[in-house]
């Protein structure tokens, strides 16, 4: 079984309160759910944390890269300059498992700050831009790129 955990930094956890205009009316708990059962439809396992702490995002992507658990990533504001997320992710990337860069919006559409990814050099691909479903791609993207 092909094992994926999504991980999501600052504020995600505010889903459907936050922005509503920028990020939508899902919810945090809802979008949990919406993984769940988009892993279950793909045969995979999913496993979906969130954190507002720079270590924690970190240390569970340096987790990944050790295990060699593909990881759909939404960095949040941590993407834009956190040096020790994108050192992280270059490990999950060395260990030569799926990296997948995700937003719900389209941060080159919005201010400029958000135009800078230290992410996107070292994840398998990016997708931005489609609300939640941004999510639901991302693990198409791996699916596409595992065996089953
Ligand atoms: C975001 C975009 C970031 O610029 C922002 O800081 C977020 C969410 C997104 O999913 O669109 O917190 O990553």
């Amino acid at each position: 079984m092909t094992n994926v955990v999504v991980l999501n930094g600052p504020n995600l956890g505010r889903l459907g309160t936050r922005q509503p205009d920028v990020y939508g009316t899902t919810t945090y708990e809802s979008l949990v759910q919406s993984l769940h059962s988009w892993g279950e439809d793909r045969g995979m396992s999913v496993e979906v944390r969130q954190t507002d702490d720079e270590e924690t995002l970190a240390m569970w992507l340096t987790e990944a890269a050790r295990a060699r658990v593909h990881v759909v990533l939404n960095a949040a504001a941590f993407t834009h300059y956190s040096r020790a997320v994108a050192e992280a992710c270059a490990k999950v990337h060395a260990s030569g498992v799926v990296l997948v860069e995700v937003h719900i919006s389209n941060p080159h559409a919005r201010e400029r700050f958000r135009h800078t990814s230290v992410v996107s050099g070292v994840a398998t691909g990016v997708i931005s831009g489609f609300g939640t479903d941004s999510y639901r791609l991302a693990l198409e993207a791996v699916a596409a790129r595992t065996p089953q």
